[in-house]
C-alpha cells in the first residue's frame, strides 16, 4: 500500500511537481521540530480516486503555529495565526511558483460542540482523534509525510472501504446534529462522484438533524450552496436537497429548483459580460418567486446586496417580459440599461427572447458621436437637457432614425 501511495504522491498529473516540492519543504521542516505531518481530507480522498487534487490541508502532531513561524523563517511569506484554534494560514511565497497562495496548517485536536449547530470548541490532540472529528469516513483518512513516514496512509476509520464501494457514511450518529452543514456536504459528494449516501448515515437525516438547520447563520448555509453552484452537476444537488426536505427548514418559500433551467447553468456566455456560476445558480434557482420572497430568502441567507440586486433583477425582467415585446430597441435599452448584464442574460436564457441578446451583443455598445462637451461648445446651458438630447440622439441610432454623422449632426440640429 506505501509503495502504491508513494507513487500517487510523486505522480506529476494528479500533483503539479511545485506542489510536491511544497509539501516535502514543509514535511521537512515540520521532522526537524520533531512533528509528525499528514495531508489529510479531500487531499487523500481525491489521490485515491486518482483525481488531481485541489485542496492541501496540512495536520501536524504538534503545535502548527509554531510549525508556520519556522516556514515563515526558513523561507519567507506571510503568517495569519488562530491561536484559538491552534492553526495559521500561511501566505506561500512566490518561490514555490505553486498556482495556490495560501496553505492551512492545523494542529491535530479534537473537537466538542456546546449546542448543535455551534462552532466546535478545539483542543490539541492526536491524528486519530483529529480524523475522528470529521465528516465522512472518505474524508477521514490520512496520509503521512514526514521522513521514513512517507506515504504511510492512515486509514482507521475504513474511508478506503467506503471509496472503494463509492458510499458516504457519516462516523457517529449525532455527526449531522452537531453539525447540519454536513447535509449539504454529503449531497455534494454523493452527487459529485455518483456515490450513495449509506442507508444509516440517510436515516440521520431527519426531523431530529433537519431542524438544527434553522439555528444556522445565513453565511454558513449561503457557503454551502455557494460551494454547490460551483460543482458541475449543482443542478442534481439542489434536487437531491429539495428531496431531502431540507429547503423549508431554511426559508418557507425556497422552490424546488425548474428542471427546465438545468442545463442553462453550464452555459459559457461567449459575450463579454462577467460570468458568475454562483449568481446565476441563484437566479435560475429563485426567479419566478414573488419579489416579497426573493428578498426575504436574500435575508435569511445573507445574500450581498450585488446578489440580491441580480437575482431580484433577473425576477423583474422576465415578468416584465410580455410588456416589452415588440417594442423599439430604445425602449428595451431604456428599460435593461439599470440591471446588472447577467440577470438580462439569466432573463435570455429562460425566455429566449431575441431583444435580450441584441441588448447584450450590440445594443447596449451603441453611443451617439455627440458628446457633453460638444453640446457646451453650442452654447447649452446646462441642465437636464443635456441628458434629454444625448438620450434622444442614442434613441435615434438605436431605432435606424439616423444612420451616419451627418444625419445625427441634422438630427441635433433640429433639437437645439
Ligand atoms: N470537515 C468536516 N466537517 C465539516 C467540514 C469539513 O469534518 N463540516 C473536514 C473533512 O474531513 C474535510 C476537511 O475538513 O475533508 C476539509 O474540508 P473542505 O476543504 O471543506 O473539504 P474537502 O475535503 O477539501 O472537499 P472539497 O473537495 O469539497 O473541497
Amino acid at each position: 500500500m506505501q509503495k502504491d501511495l508513494i507513487r500517487l504522491l510523486r505522480d506529476p498529473i494528479l500533483i503539479p511537481s511545485e506542489k510536491q516540492n511544497l509539501l516535502s519543504e514543509i514535511a521537512a521542516q515540520a521532522e526537524s521540530l520533531g512533528m509528525s505531518c499528514y495531508v489529510v481530507g479531500g487531499f487523500v480522498r481525491d489521490l485515491l480516486l486518482g483525481q488531481p487534487i485541489n485542496d492541501l490541508d496540512i495536520v501536524v502532531e504538534g503545535d502548527a503555529v509554531k510549525l508556520g513561524k519556522s516556514l515563515v523563517e526558513k523561507f519567507g511569506g506571510k503568517l495569519t495565526t488562530h491561536y484559538k484554534f491552534h492553526t495559521a494560514i500561511w501566505a506561500i511565497p512566490s518561490m514555490f511558483n505553486v498556482e495556490r497562495s495560501t496553505l492551512d496548517l492545523i494542529t491535530a485536536r479534537t473537537e466538542t460542540y456546546s449546542r448543535p449547530g455551534a462552532l466546535p470548541t478545539v483542543t490539541p490532540s492526536t491524528i486519530e482523534d483529529d480524523l475522528r472529528r470529521r465528516d465522512f469516513t472518505i474524508n477521514a483518512m490520512a496520509i503521512r509525510l514526514d521522513g521514513d513516514h512517507f506515504g504511510e496512509l492512515l486509514d482507521p476509520l475504513n474511508g478506503q472501504d467506503d471509496l472503494e464501494k463509492k458510499i458516504v457514511r457519516v462516523l457517529h450518529p449525532r455527526s449531522f446534529i452537531d453539525d447540519p452543514t454536513r447535509i449539504f456536504r454529503a449531497v455534494r459528494y454523493e452527487q459529485r462522484y455518483s456515490f450513495i449516501l449509506h442507508p444509516s448515515s440517510f436515516i440521520l437525516i431527519n426531523p431530529e438533524s433537519l431542524t438544527i438547520i434553522q439555528a444556522l447563520s445565513g453565511e454558513r448555509i449561503r457557503h454551502e450552496f455557494d460551494l454547490i453552484f460551483e460543482e458541475g452537476n449543482s443542478h442534481q444537488m439542489i434536487v437531491r436537497l429539495g428531496e431531502l426536505d431540507v429547503f423549508k427548514w431554511i426559508h418557507p418559500e425556497l422552490p424546488m429548483f425548474n428542471s427546465g433551467h438545468s442545463d442553462f447553468l453550464e452555459m459559457d456566455t461567449g459575450l463579454d459580460i462577467p460570468a458568475s456560476r454562483t449568481t446565476m445558480g441563484y437566479m435560475l434557482w429563485l426567479m419566478d418567486l414573488s419579489e416579497a420572497a426573493i428578498l426575504s430568502i436574500a435575508r435569511r441567507l445573507s445574500f450581498s446586496s450585488d446578489l440580491t440586486h441580480s437575482v431580484w433583477g433577473a425576477s423583474q425582467l422576465k415578468k416584465s417580459l410580455p410588456f416589452l415585446v415588440n417594442s423599439s430597441p430604445s425602449i428595451w435599452v431604456s428599460a435593461l440599461e439599470k440591471l446588472p448584464l447577467l440577470s438580462i442574460y439569466a432573463a435570455y436564457l429562460v425566455s429566449g427572447e431575441k431583444a435580450l441578446l441584441d441588448y447584450l451583443s450590440f445594443w447596449r455598445h451603441v453611443k451617439p458621436r455627440t458628446t457633453g462637451d460638444d453640446l457646451k461648445a453650442r452654447g447649452l446651458e446646462s441642465g437636464p437637457r443635456y441628458g434629454e438630447i444625448l438620450t434622444r440622439l442614442r434613441a435615434a441610432w438605436l431605432d435606424g432614425e439616423v444612420n451616419s454623422e451627418k444625419e445625427e449632426k441634422e438630427l441635433l440640429n433640429r433639437l437645439l
